[in-house]
């Protein structure tokens, strides 16, 4: 096949899996913004490369003309989660959405693959829009959490390796490792209201101080050089009291003072 052919079947995917990472990661963004904990931690994706749709091409028997049927992961995209318990969420996330229709699931955490693989997989429709017009396509969603993706990884560069004939003694670590990445995501899940309750207070924490940074700064604009400078002061000494309750008050105190000049600034230009 031409290389420009190719180019102009996987240009779309690559619009895809742009659009669905900006979509993920704008989900995280909103999560953060809100002081909510996010079930995704990190999003990856990929364009399959030539070389590897050959690769599956020859292996499955696929005709050229096939491919963007029968290779459903032209494009991926990973969701990786911190606890087992976000995938869930995420799953749901997915369903719920108006723009990602649902084709296939498969759950190979409830049932590990032989080789010891664990992830969730969705396959979906995603439409994007061309020169040629709309284009609905198949996109891969695998979801799994940060200790399964260690697992996956380093299999797969074994894999590559071994040229897909891992020995099996190393089938058998690998194996054992996957017990122990169960074992690993048990024991984070006990601690999870923990760790989420740290890093949701950590955000809100910096939520609030970019808050009362940007009142400063809109301050600069009406509030006289003395009395700015005095709040600075202030915001520095609340700060180093470490105390998100303290932050809050001086962030509406902050509030009232900024209201108090816009209620002036009204004041004059009705005077005017
Ligand atoms: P391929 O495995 O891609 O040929 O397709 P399939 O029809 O077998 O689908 P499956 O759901 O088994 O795998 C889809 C994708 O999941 C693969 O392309 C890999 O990215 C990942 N995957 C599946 N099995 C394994 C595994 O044993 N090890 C690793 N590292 N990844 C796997
Ligand atoms: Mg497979």
């Amino acid at each position: 096949m031409e290389i420009q052919l190719w180019r102009e079947i996987l240009n779309p995917y690559e619009l895809a899996v742009k659009e669905i990472m900006t979509k993920f990661n704008h989900l995280i963004k909103e999560h953060r913004d809100r002081g909510l904990y996010s079930p995704i931690e990190q999003v990856e994706g990929r364009v399959k490369t030539i070389s590897s749709i050959l690769e599956k091409c020859q292996k499955k028997k696929i005709a050229m003309e096939d491919i963007e049927e029968k290779i459903y992961d032209l494009a991926g995209v990973r969701i990786i989660c911190q606890f087992v318990e976000d995938i869930d969420r995420v799953v749901e996330l997915i369903r719920n959405r108006k723009d990602m229709e649902i084709r296939q699931e498969r759950d190979y955490i409830r049932q590990m693959k032989s080789s010891g693989y664990r992830s969730y997989h969705m396959i979906i429709y995603y439409t994007v829009d061309t020169l040629d017009g709309p284009k609905k396509l198949q996109v891969e969603i695998q979801i799994r959490t940060m200790a399964m993706n260690f697992w996956a990884t380093v299999e797969h560069s074994l894999q590559y390796k071994y040229k897909r004939n891992i020995p099996d003694h190393i089938k058998e670590r690998l194996l054992n490792a996957a017990d122990a990445i169960i074992v690993l995501d048990n024991e984070m899940s006990s601690v999870r209201s923990e760790i989420m309750d740290a890093q949701i207070s950590f955000q809100i924490q910096a939520n609030i101080v970019a808050d009362i940074l940007n009142n400063i700064q809109n301050l600069y604009k009406v509030a006289n050089k003395r009395e700015i400078l005095k709040i600075q002061d202030e915001f520095y000494r609340v700060y180093a009291m470490n105390d998100i309750d303290q932050l809050e008050r001086f962030d509406k105190q902050l509030d009232m003072i900024a209201e108090g000049y816009r209620a002036q600034t009204l004041a004059m230009d009705m005077e005017d």
